[in-house]
């Protein structure tokens, strides 16, 4: 597939989606949206990749929803037409996503990272929400995923104010897994993707539907789905061989059934 904002690369198991517009810090416009959404949704029907990483540029992981696009719509385009819905269809991709953040994460680009499984930041990654300068609030999971992330009361000084926070920041708080040195970014996230797709694939569904569960859910419905998703994996061949190969001391070789 031919893409216009973004360059996609299959590296052994694990897909790559480089978000790429420079001249606008790869704010999300519509094709953008449109393409991250459909390349993602490519990768997850394919039992050949087993993660998925998400980056930007050294600048700019991604500056928001593009402003300039969005400067033109009303309350009506917002509501029937709904540029942003095909974020719903990225929130149900089971292949782990790995938002890799250098520069700017910013309104919309926060959230795309936060959309995520595992954020991995660069020294110079930058987060924010600064919505509220425009004159809107965030309007793709911001105001619920950040919270939830950091906390309400860290949450709710970055989303009223604007203000950004550096990666230093963002890690004490508990947004982001690791900093990485810019320039190691992303061997690191290939690293951590390489690993995730060298386990079963079935199993690895399995863990993040349950890590996602631990978000939409309470506590006692979120234990009673993990009990169930556990006594599935029994069911697996690869159960079978995780364990014999720890008893066999060998390293354990999945079939991804
Ligand atoms: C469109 C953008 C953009 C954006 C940057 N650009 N961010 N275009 N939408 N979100 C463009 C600039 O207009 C400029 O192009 C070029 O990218 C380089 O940006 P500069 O501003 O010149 O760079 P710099 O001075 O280094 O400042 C970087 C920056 C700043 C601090 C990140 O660009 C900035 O504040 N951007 C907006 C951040 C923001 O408010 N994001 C939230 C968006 S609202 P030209 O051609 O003009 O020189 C949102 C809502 C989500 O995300 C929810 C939707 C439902």
């Amino acid at each position: 597939t031919e893409y216009e904002t973004i360059l996609v690369e299959t590296r052994g198991r694990v897909g790559w989606i480089t978000l790429n517009r420079p001249e606008a810090l790869n704010a999300l416009n519509a094709t953008l949206v449109r393409e991250v959404v459909g390349a993602s949704t490519t990768f997850d029907r394919d039992p050949g990749i087993g993660a998925i990483v998400i980056t930007g540029s050294a600048k700019a992981f991604a500056a928001g929803a593009d402003i300039k696009e969005m400067a033109e719509q009303g309350y009506i385009d917002m509501y029937l037409n709904d540029p942003f819905r095909g974020w719903a269809e990225f929130e149900r991709v089971r292949t782990p996503l790995i938002a890799a953040v250098a520069g700017f994460a910013l309104g919309g680009g926060c959230e795309l990272a936060m959309m995520c499984d595992i954020i991995l930041a660069a020294d110079t990654a930058k987060f924010g929400q600064p919505e509220i300068n425009l004159g809107v609030i965030p309007g793709i999971g911001g105001t619920q995923r950040l919270p939830r992330a950091i906390g309400k009361y860290k949450a709710a000084e970055l989303v009223l104010t604007g203000r950004l926070m550096g990666a230093e920041e963002a890690e004490r708080a508990g947004l982001i897994s690791r900093i990485v040195p810019a320039a190691e970014l992303l061997d690191e996230a290939a690293l951590v993707a390489e690993t995730i797709a060298s386990k079963s694939l079935p199993v690895v569904y399995a863990a993040k539907d349950a890590l996602q569960a631990a978000q939409e859910t309470g506590l006692a419905e979120g234990i009673r789905f993990e009990k169930q998703a556990f006594a599935a994996t029994f069911a697996l061949d690869d159960q079978s061989e995780g364990m014999a190969a720890f008893r066999d001391k060998r390293t354990a070789h999945f079939s991804h059934r």
